[in-house]
């Protein structure tokens, strides 16, 4: 197929990336033994094969016990570098990456340990190729806020590294004005904001993440299709959705990717761009994210074209860096 190879080669923008959510089975299960962590999978076969989700609570239950065998310095260094190795392999040229502190510092494990090494992959992926790449922060919603002002002051030595905070885990029944607090010190604190809403959860958490957390972008977003005044709003303020295709039919948002709306709010005119959320979970990097759209929507040539340049346009690069490429 033209076009797949056509945009397997462009150069392309994520923004929506958990690195927790990049770690591959064959690491998971090399860290497992170093550490003489017991996990419920005898083989590498019996970790793909549990990965069929019911919605988004049975994916979290797996990535969290995922991430419970990265324990030092190096186990987050070779995560972030071998998911940057898939950026040069995709011609990602920028990432927008997110971490979740609270995953690890939860278990003892703190910024001292995950940042050198996250730092580490990240200068020597920028030293061999030029890879262009910011982090973003996350907090784990199904915590409290105060869990989440306690993990933005444990980041205070950092902040220079960070570019924006997020919101992920559980979306259903926390909404988005729990951490209004949180997100107001971030604002003050010169951090950009970004926020998962409206992948489980209503329309109404969309807008409750650009009025009380004052959003940048909108991470997933597909269900703004429910609310027409909500439609009219993101056409009009071109807020970024940042969609996850192969993310949103495995946890069943969607039961099938002919069903997927990204090229109905994308005609529409709202700023759509294209991600691959937590790859080894869900079947594919940014790559296969575009080319199953391929496979299963009426996706043409100039769609694509849009979905890229809107994904520069999303990201939080400076305007020059912008230029470079656009
Ligand atoms: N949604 C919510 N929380 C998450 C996700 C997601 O897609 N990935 C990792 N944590
Ligand atoms: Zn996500």
């Amino acid at each position: 197929n033209e076009l797949k190879k056509w945009v397997s080669v462009l150069p392309k923008v994520e923004l929506h990336l958990h690195i927790e959510g990049s770690l591959e089975p064959e690491l998971m299960m090399t860290l497992a033994k170093k550490h003489q962590i017991k996990l419920p999978y005898a083989n590498i076969e019996e970790v793909k094969s549990a990965y069929n989700f019911d919605n988004l609570q049975s994916f979290l239950d797996l990535y969290y016990l995922g991430a419970s065998v990265l324990k030092d310095e190096d186990d987050f260094y070779q995560l972030m570098w071998n998911y940057l190795l898939k950026c040069k392999e995709d011609n990602v040229v920028h990432v927008e990456i997110m971490f979740d502190p609270q995953t690890h510092t939860e278990r003892g494990i703190g910024f001292d340990v995950f940042m050198p090494g996250f730092k580490r992959a990240i200068q020597q992926a920028q030293q061999q190729w030029g890879q262009s790449c910011l982090l973003i922060m996350s907090f784990l919603r199904h915590l409290t806020e105060q869990s989440a002002i306690e993990t933005l002051q444990a980041s205070t030595a950092y902040l220079k590294d960070i570019i924006a905070v997020g919101l992920d885990s559980g979306e259903l029944g926390n909404p988005p004005e729990k951490f209004t607090q949180v997100f107001k010190m971030a604002k003050e604190l010169g951090l950009k904001r970004v926020a998962h809403a409206g992948e489980e959860g209503p329309a109404d958490y969309i807008w409750g993440a650009i009025n009380a957390l004052d959003v940048h972008r909108i991470d997933h977003g597909v269900r703004s299709i429910d609310d027409p005044q909500l439609i009219a709003h993101l056409i009009d303020s071109q807020h970024p959705l940042t969609v996850c295709p192969l993310s949103n039919t495995k946890l069943k948002v969607f039961d099938h990717m002919q069903e997927h709306n990204i090229l109905t709010l994308l005609d529409l005119g709202l700023m759509v761009t294209v991600n691959a959320d937590d790859p080894s979970y869900f079947g594919g990097y940014l790559n296969d994210n575009y080319h199953a759209l391929i496979d299963h929507l009426p996706i043409e040539k100039h769609h694509l074209e849009q979905l890229v340049k809107n994904s520069f346009n999303a990201s939080f690069m400076t305007t020059e860096h912008k230029q470079k490429w656009l």
